[in-house]
């Protein structure tokens, strides 16, 4: 779904996600982490929001895929019970898919499309 994904469309929906969220190189984190290159980052590895994660995204453990962050989007609590991100999630799939292609954009090297 991502490599059919729109980044355009993606930029105009993350909007939503900037009333919390920055994803600027090197920006500081403000009410939750900056995320630039979340593709293929550990979980929970903003290092100034290290002391802010909550515990379950904290012992979730693991790399920020395409699976997994879709998962996230989708329904945050359904994923990660416990965790602080307080947003209800994004229902359709193909507005995931965009996000995500969005992001996959705003990184030093984009990680490289799923098959
Ligand atoms: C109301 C504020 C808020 C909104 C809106 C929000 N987030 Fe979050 N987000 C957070 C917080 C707080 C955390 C840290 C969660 C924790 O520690 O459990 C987080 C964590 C994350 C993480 C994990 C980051 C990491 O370093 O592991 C991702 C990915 C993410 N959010 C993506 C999104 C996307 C995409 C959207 C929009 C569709 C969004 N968020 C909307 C507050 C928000």
């Amino acid at each position: 779904m991502v490599a059919t994904a729109k980044a355009e469309d993606g930029a105009a929906l993350f909007k939503k996600c900037a009333a919390c969220h920055v994803v600027k190189k090197d920006a500081a984190s403000g009410a939750a982490p900056n995320l630039w290159g979340i593709l293929n980052r550990p979980l929970a590895a903003q290092a100034d929001f290290a002391a802010k994660y909550s515990d379950a995204l904290k012992a979730k453990g693991g790399e920020w895929t395409y699976e997994n962050l879709a998962a996230f989007i989708h329904q945050p609590k359904g994923y990660i019970a416990g965790t602080k991100m307080a947003f209800a999630g994004v229902k359709d799939p193909a507005e995931v898919a965009n996000i995500i292609a969005y992001l996959r954009s705003l990184a030093d090297s984009p990680a490289p499309l799923p098959n």
